[in-house]
């Protein structure tokens, strides 16, 4: 893939945020973007990297009305010496490719994906802030681009990657969140979008979010459609559970997102010699486990906070109060864990750090 680069004037270069310890998630812009264009008959074309800009679309583009729409996330980190990290982005555009499958969206080959990231990293170097706890986080997306109203596939799309420094999500950092259980709305049912990262799943938990935020709590507990019982993802992350000397998260069984975070949580925690199980979970047992002091942590995990400690869960008028509301010693070792192979300051057992010369 031939990438056409324009670099951004001085006037055109953005802003740099002075003070890394201020980042905040989501909130500054990195001075280049990618952009590759497709349409059908002629496939990906026009890969270039360009000043950041607004974007200039149709308003009867399809995204802007029926939602054809995905996108992922991943970051990179300064490591030891100036390197710069990525961790385990072929997972991220793999999950990008089943996303598009559902959404009927054209396939990315991998290899482009990553050649694109890798390419914008190079141009953007320095908005990678080197404090620990931060990193560039990068924001590929496809958006359906064919004019037209008819309900159907559209024949265009545009596929782009923004970065940004950011710190960490929460701005607590690893202090738990309290978190409201939602028996009224869905994140997803299964045979949805659950398990693709389109914008719709979450245009779908805006509302419980809001309405959490406003009872003071946190985020909410996605619980599934069919019954209310089961327990799905926390937030925007997946969850799992230490109940005894035991690890739970919910299969993917169709309306959960196949986190990146969740599988190398997975994996290390087996490797640990944990006894790790991917089952159906309900607010019966949890009820229960609380109750009889066997439910130990439970925590988020996703790109974005890595892991996310619960301190509180609010269930029909009762308080499931975790570890006495403080992490847990299995949310911090895998915390600093992760972070550590992130940083490329962990011995990369599992060979998940690319590393961009
Ligand atoms: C993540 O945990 O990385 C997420 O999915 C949140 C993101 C949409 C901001």
């Amino acid at each position: 893939m031939d990438i056409a680069i324009t670099l951004a004037t001085p006037e055109q270069r953005r802003q740099k945020p002075g003070d890394e310890s201020s980042l905040g998630f989501g909130k500054f812009f990195s001075d280049h973007m990618f952009l590759m264009r497709y349409r059908e008959g002629t496939g990906w074309h026009d890969a270039r990297i360009v000043p950041y800009r607004p974007l200039s679309l149709d308003p009867a583009a399809m995204v802007l009305h029926y939602g054809q729409e995905i996108f992922e996330g991943l970051k990179g980190y300064r490591g030891a010496g100036g390197t710069v990290c990525l961790f385990r982005p072929e997972k991220n555009f793999e999950r990008m490719n089943l996303s598009a499958r559902r959404l009927c969206m054209p396939q990315i080959p991998v290899k482009e994906a990553l050649a694109a990231v890798t390419a914008l990293l190079r141009v953007d170097r320095g908005w990678i802030p080197g404090s620990r706890g931060t990193s560039l986080y990068i924001r590929p997306t496809m958006i359906a681009t064919e004019p037209g109203l008819g309900v159907r596939p559209s024949a265009e799309y545009l596929f782009f990657i923004i970065t940004g420094p950011v710190g960490s999500y929460y701005a607590r950092g690893l202090e738990p969140v309290r978190i409201l259980v939602e028996e009224t709305y869905v994140r997803a049912a299964k045979g949805g979008l659950g398990e693709a990262k389109a914008g719709a799943n979450y245009a779908a938990s805006l509302l419980a979010a809001k309405n959490a935020k406003e009872s003071g709590y946190d985020q909410v507990l996605w619980l599934s459609a069919d019954g209310r019982e089961e327990v799905e993802e926390v937030g925007t992350m997946n969850i799992f559970f230490v109940i005894g000397d035991g690890i739970v998260t919910p299969p993917l069984s169709g309306s959960i997102l196949p986190g990146v975070t969740r599988d190398s949580v997975l994996t290390i925690t087996r490797d640990w010699g944990m006894n790790v199980s991917e089952r159906r979970i309900g607010m019966q047992e949890l009820r229960r486990a609380a109750a009889d002091g066997a439910l130990r942590e439970v925590f988020g995990t996703g790109t974005a906070a890595v892991i996310s400690p619960v301190g509180a869960l609010r269930y029909r008028g009762d308080e499931l109060v975790v570890n006495g509301g403080a992490p847990g010693d299995v949310s911090r070792k895998l915390f600093a864990e992760i972070s550590g192979i992130q940083y490329g300051e962990i011995f990369d057992r599992y060979g998940w750090v690319h590393r961009v010369e």
